[in-house]
């Protein structure tokens, strides 16, 4: 539990101590005249209603006591409502190293601070589940958040959800990085995406702006995910460029497109094109078609054991018509297929910071109600 809540309990105490003692030794002189006299005094002095009172005391504090050590101690576990599971279309993960108990009592205030990060207008964002991962309590907590439309009834709009992939995608490639309070969570790391209406697509490494200047000439599926992928990167670039024979003066650019919007779960479609220094002319892109779509069993020069069996080797039409072209002809200028400029920020913010959690202010008026009760 939290260094607050615990400061909090202490002096909630104190300050129940300090009413109830005063209140106690004021009236219980009506309850049982003489209680508080000598001991010698004490066997003829003791009445049932004395003991009665001691019992309940008793009982009550131990019920405290036994009703705050699973809730607070043991809870490794939090789950939010499948209902709200279910209607977030968008789900993320990441990992604090923090035990789950420390971290559930600050939900709220965890929600705030990813909403500060990434929330936009007509949206919420809520943790659906905190669990402990590891034999002790030592050990880290996986998170996972969704956003949700705001309404619920009214889904997330199509601009807010390009601005949401963008930000988000820059979390998982740690253009951006999640900024918490530190004090209570630590830092985030491990993040991944788990789920994004609509798919998403990563451009790894290299500049999102090549995308606006070339088409995609031919794509390919691999049953990896996009994170294996980017673990993976470098050797996959080299092997690729092996494969498809290209010259000192040629590179392939490739982006990543996982249908479902995960970043953990396989597969992947590779999207790749090949540039030149030199242009690439009819001739050269007819080899390279005949390279791509002839060597199924080269598996396009990447290794087996790592990237799996290369699937679904597609041309671009554009790519698939210099391989039946029988005379060269000039070849149209590839358009922009895409825009991936970034779109602003937005400067929305949450209005209001979330009080923190007071678990135990219930428990401390019950008691202190009970309290008032036995002494009446
Ligand atoms: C985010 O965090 C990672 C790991 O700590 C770091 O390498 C990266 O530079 C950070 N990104 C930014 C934009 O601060
Ligand atoms: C969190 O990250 C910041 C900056 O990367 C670093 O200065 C700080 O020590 C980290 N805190 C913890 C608890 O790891
Ligand atoms: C893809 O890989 C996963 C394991 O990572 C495996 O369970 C699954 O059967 C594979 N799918 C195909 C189509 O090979
Ligand atoms: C590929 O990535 C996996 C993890 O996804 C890693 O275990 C493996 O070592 C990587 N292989 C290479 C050749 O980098
Ligand atoms: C690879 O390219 C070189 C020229 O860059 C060419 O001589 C060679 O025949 C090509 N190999 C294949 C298998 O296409
Ligand atoms: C393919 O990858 C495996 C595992 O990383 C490695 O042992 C093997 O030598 C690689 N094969 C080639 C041809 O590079
Ligand atoms: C090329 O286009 C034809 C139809 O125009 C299609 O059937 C074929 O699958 C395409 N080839 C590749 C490798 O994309
Ligand atoms: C792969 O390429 C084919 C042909 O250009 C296209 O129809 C398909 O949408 C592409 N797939 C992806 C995921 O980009």
């Amino acid at each position: 539990m939290g260094k607050l809540d615990k400061q909090y309990l202490h002096q909630e105490q104190i300050h129940d101590i300090e009413n109830g003692g005063s209140g106690s030794s004021g009236e219980s002189g009506l309850l049982c005249p003489g209680c508080s006299m000598g001991l010698q005094r004490f066997a003829n002095q003791f009445t049932f209603k004395c003991f009665f009172v001691l019992l309940l005391s008793l009982s009550v504090l131990l019920s405290g006591i036994f009703w705050v050590l699973p809730r607070y101690t043991i809870q490794t576990r939090f789950d939010a409502k499948d209902e709200i599971k279910l209607s977030a279309t968008v789900q993320a993960y990441f990992r604090l190293v923090k035990p789950a108990s420390q971290l559930i009592p600050y939900i709220e205030r965890l929600e705030y601070d990813i909403y500060s990060e990434i929330g936009l207008p007509n949206t919420k964002v809520a943790v659906l589940s905190m669990h402990q991962s590891g034999a002790s309590e030592s050990e880290w907590t996986d998170v996972v958040f969704g956003v949700l439309p705001d309404p619920m009834t009214v889904p997330i709009n199509p601009v807010s959800l390009s601005v949401l992939r963008s930000s988000i995608i820059e979390l998982f490639l740690q253009q951006s990085n999640l900024t918490l309070t530190t004090s209570v969570f630590g830092n985030a790391s491990s993040f991944e995406i788990l789920k994004f209406h609509g798919g998403i697509t990563v451009i790894p490494v290299q500049s999102a702006s090549f995308w606006q200047k070339h088409e995609i000439m031919f794509n390919f599926t691999l049953n990896n995910s996009v994170s294996e992928m980017l673990d993976n990167f470098s050797a996959f670039k080299d092997e690729l460029k092996y494969g498809l024979n290209l010259s000192s003066y040629e590179n392939v650019y490739v982006q990543i497109t996982n249908i479902h919007g995960s970043t953990v779960d396989p597969p992947v479609v590779v999207q790749a094109s090949v540039v030149s220094d030199e242009g690439l002319l009819p001739q050269r892109l007819k080899q390279l078609a005949q390279t791509i779509t002839g060597s199924p069993a080269k598996n396009l020069g990447l290794n087996n054991s790592v990237f799996g069996k290369v699937k679904g080797i597609s041309l671009s039409s554009f790519l698939n018509r210099t391989l039946h072209a029988t005379t060269p002809s000039p070849s149209p200028a590839p358009s922009p297929q895409t825009d991936y400029t970034e779109p602003p920020k937005s400067p929305y913010a949450h209005p209001l910071p979330l009080p923190p959690h007071q678990p135990f202010k219930s428990l401390v008026l019950t008691v202190k109600c009970l309290h008032r009760c036995l002494l009446l």
